[in-house]
């Protein structure tokens, strides 16, 4: 735990191009530095074709709103923030986990916005953050298992099982990325007990 309260994780490289790996912190102090940093990342995978709540083309500032919630969030205590940097500093990865406040259902949380700057992916950044942020629930008090939701199409259902989930669960259809064009919205589950 650092001074400020931050908790780093150590990645767990398995890096199969290079030997860089990234460093991960949950709950880093907040700056215009990392705001700006997590805008530009989840623009740059969202336009890269990423599924992360929007649809390309999309600017940085449009984005900045959906990030300022999870921030109050995170400030509030209601979600915690896993962040990746590379060996320069750069907000390389990323992905929130966000606690229930039902109080039948504070022993599991959820996981959102899982990304991998598009210049990183496949060179095993995307399972090292999930490693790490399993890591972090487990050493979360009381909650014993993950959910996650991804859209349907893409193939993330493969790399989250390869991470450990299964799915349970699939609306058809409930994402529509455009007029005409609909996505499923799958379920994932990981049990931690
Ligand atoms: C999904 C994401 C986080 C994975 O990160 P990554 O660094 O590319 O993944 P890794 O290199 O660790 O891949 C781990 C394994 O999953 C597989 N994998 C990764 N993305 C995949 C995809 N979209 N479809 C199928 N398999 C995939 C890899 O091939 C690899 O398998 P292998 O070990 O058998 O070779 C990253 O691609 C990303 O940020 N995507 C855009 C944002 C997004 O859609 N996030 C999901 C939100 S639900």
């Amino acid at each position: 735990m650092g001074p400020d309260g931050s908790l780093k994780i150590a990645g767990e490289c398995s890096d199969k191009v290079g030997p860089m790996s990234l460093t991960f912190e949950m709950d880093p102090p907040v700056d215009a530095q990392l705001r700006d940093g997590l805008c530009t990342l989840w623009a740059d995978v969202t336009n890269a074709g990423g599924a992360i709540g929007f649809v390309p083309p999309v600017t940085p500032d449009a984005i900045r709103q959906d990030l300022l919630t999870h921030l109050v969030s995170v400030d509030a205590g209601r979600t915690r923030m896993l962040i990746g940097r590379d060996e320069h500093g750069a907000i390389a990865a990323g992905a929130f986990l966000v606690l229930n406040t039902h109080r039948l259902k504070r022993h599991w949380c959820s996981v959102y916005t899982v990304m991998v700057h598009p210049s990183l992916q496949g060179r095993g950044h995307g399972r090292d953050l999930m490693s790490a942020t399993e890591k972090a629930a487990r050493g979360m008090e009381g909650i014993t298992a993950l959910r996650l939701t991804c859209r349907g199409g893409l193939g993330l259902e493969q790399f989250y099982a390869s991470c450990g989930y299964r799915e349970v669960g699939r609306l058809p259809g409930a994402i529509k990325v455009a007029d005409g064009e609909l996505r499923d919205d799958v379920t994932l589950w990981m049990d931690l007990a």
